[in-house]
């Protein structure tokens, strides 16, 4: 979707206008007909109204729609405001409006809040109809452009910080829509490598010979039953000060789980398509951070397998040795993650030295049981870090909980025949899975693991996304990074 700003003078007579309301404010230079109209419908400018009218205005009728932002001095303020957007973006999508006018000349809305309203339009505009080949014309989105009219000063440069956010959220959605057949560890890489050009990002490839050569034997443990290669991607951000050691983002990015030999049951496996969501979080976060030239060192690495029960495929039972040396029982082929990450979690710590450590994945069900599809959890050996992560949730939207991690849920994973098993008792999954990644983080590395495995995928439109890929962490890290590295 185009969004563009222009002079509301000069501009021609829109066809739909668009007026932002805050509670009990209506316009005062409203057509008496849409006023009265208005408040016959019980429109009140409560956060989340939208009301339509109809007027002439000189010769052509104009579709006026009111889109209530709620009070001024609400908590969520900006959260409702981002809301008001999407929703009216979600009633015009296919609506046959090629355009709609925002007319923000009376709205009050600041600089930021007018981005907000923006951020949220976009996001909810975004479709992937690539393998839609037989729409009906109403099916069709109709919707490509907005004009923001009467838009405070300096509204322009703030919607393109959000703009870059809004192109990494797009990204994630679409990584994580796209199948199985079509995204693959190669193949992921060569996405990013092509969304990335341009924008100063190093991109650094491991293939399975230097994985081998590295000994990441839990990883390519992972990767053996299935006929497509695994792969480590790392893009590499350098927009703060030389020298200064990054922040890292680590992803987990299982193109397909199909379990492996403890394999899943059949209804609802296609979800597994989106279980490298962590890792289109962490690629989606680079190219948003890249994109605004966020002042901030930041690497983002993507551990990329595909978890298949072929002849291969290693077995429950095995033992495999880690690239951090350590010994891991595979009593589960399906709880993969955690061996994906545990080699990913290593090199980053080898290779970068980097200042702090967050790694998202949709790595157990068990914490869908816990949160259901309204917090990630959050799970952390730092006090500030854990704060940080969890402001940043909150003003971004993408929000967290923290869990507790502590010796006695470790001592659950240990193995009578190696230094570890990759699977505890069946309560308390969640926390045993982040335990089993706390085991590579070196000490005095402040880390933090967010479990988002019900956040990736919604059932449901949202706030901001239709139903499908959300581009959850997205946000989140990007606000991390602007609210706590970039001074
Ligand atoms: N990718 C799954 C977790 C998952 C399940 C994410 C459903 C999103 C929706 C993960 O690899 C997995 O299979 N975890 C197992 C762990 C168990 C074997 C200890 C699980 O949660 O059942
Ligand atoms: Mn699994
Ligand atoms: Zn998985």
């Amino acid at each position: 979707m185009q969004i563009q700003f222009v002079d509301a003078t000069t501009a021609p007579t829109p066809r739909v206008v668009v007026r932002p309301v805050n509670q009990d404010a209506l316009p005062t230079d409203l057509e008496l007909v849409l006023a009265e109209a208005a408040k016959l419908s019980r429109f009140t400018g409560k956060a989340g109204q939208i009301f339509e009218g109809f007027v002439q205005r000189g010769g052509p009728v104009v579709r006026v729609v009111l889109a209530g932002i709620g009070s001024p001095s609400a908590d969520d303020r900006r959260a409702a405001i981002e809301k008001a957007g999407a929703g009216v973006v979600a009633k015009y999508l296919t609506a046959g409006e090629p355009a709609l006018a925002f007319d923000l000349s009376a709205s009050g809305l600041s600089a930021q809040e007018t981005a907000a309203l923006l951020l949220g339009a976009r996001l909810r505009g975004w479709r992937h109809d690539a393998y839609r080949t037989r729409l009906k014309d109403d099916q069709k989105k109709t919707l490509q452009t907005i004009t923001v009219m009467g838009a405070a000063p300096g509204s322009g440069g703030e919607w393109l910080r959000e703009a870059a956010v809004a192109e990494g959220v797009e990204f994630a959605r679409e990584l994580v829509t796209e199948p199985a057949n079509v995204i693959y560890p190669e193949s992921f890489v060569e996405r990013c490598s092509r969304r990335l050009a341009g924008t100063g990002v190093q991109i650094r490839v491991l293939d399975d010979a230097e994985m081998r050569a590295l000994g990441m034997g839990a990883l390519l443990g992972v990767a053996q039953g299935s006929v497509r290669p695994a792969r480590i991607l790392a893009m590499e951000w350098r927009g703060g000060k030389e020298g200064e050691r990054p922040m890292a983002f680590v992803g987990k990015g299982v193109t397909f789980d199909t379990g492996g030999i403890s394999i899943k049951p059949a209804a609802g496996m296609e979800d597994m398509k989106w279980d490298m969501g962590g890792a289109a979080a962490v690629a989606g976060a680079m190219l948003a951070i890249a994109g605004r030239k966020a002042n901030a060192n930041v690497v983002g690495v993507c551990g990329l397998v595909e978890n298949m029960p072929d002849g291969n495929a290693q077995r429950p039972g095995d033992v495999v040795t880690s690239m951090s040396g350590q010994t891991i029982e595979v009593i589960n082929t399906d709880a993969e993650g955690r061996l994906v990450l545990c080699d990913a979690l290593t090199w980053v710590q080898r290779e970068y030295h980097p200042a702090a450590i967050v790694d998202l994945a949709t790595l157990t069900g068990a914490m869908i049981v816990s949160l259901g599809n309204e917090y990630a959890g959050l799970f952390a050996n730092d006090d500030k870090l854990a704060e940080g992560l969890i402001a940043a949730g909150t003003g971004s939207g993408d929000r967290l909980w923290r869990f507790p991690l502590g010796p006695a849920y470790d001592k659950l994973i240990d193995s009578p025949i190696a230094d570890m098993k990759n699977v505890g008792p069946r309560f308390g999954g969640s926390i045993t899975a982040a335990q089993f990644l706390q085991r590579f983080i070196d000490q005095g590395t402040p880390w933090s693991h967010l479990d988002i495995a019900g956040m990736v995928w919604a059932d449901k439109p949202g706030a901001t996304w239709d139903k499908g890929a959300t581009g959850y962490g997205v946000r989140l890290l990007d606000r991390y990074v602007r609210d706590n590295l970039e001074g």
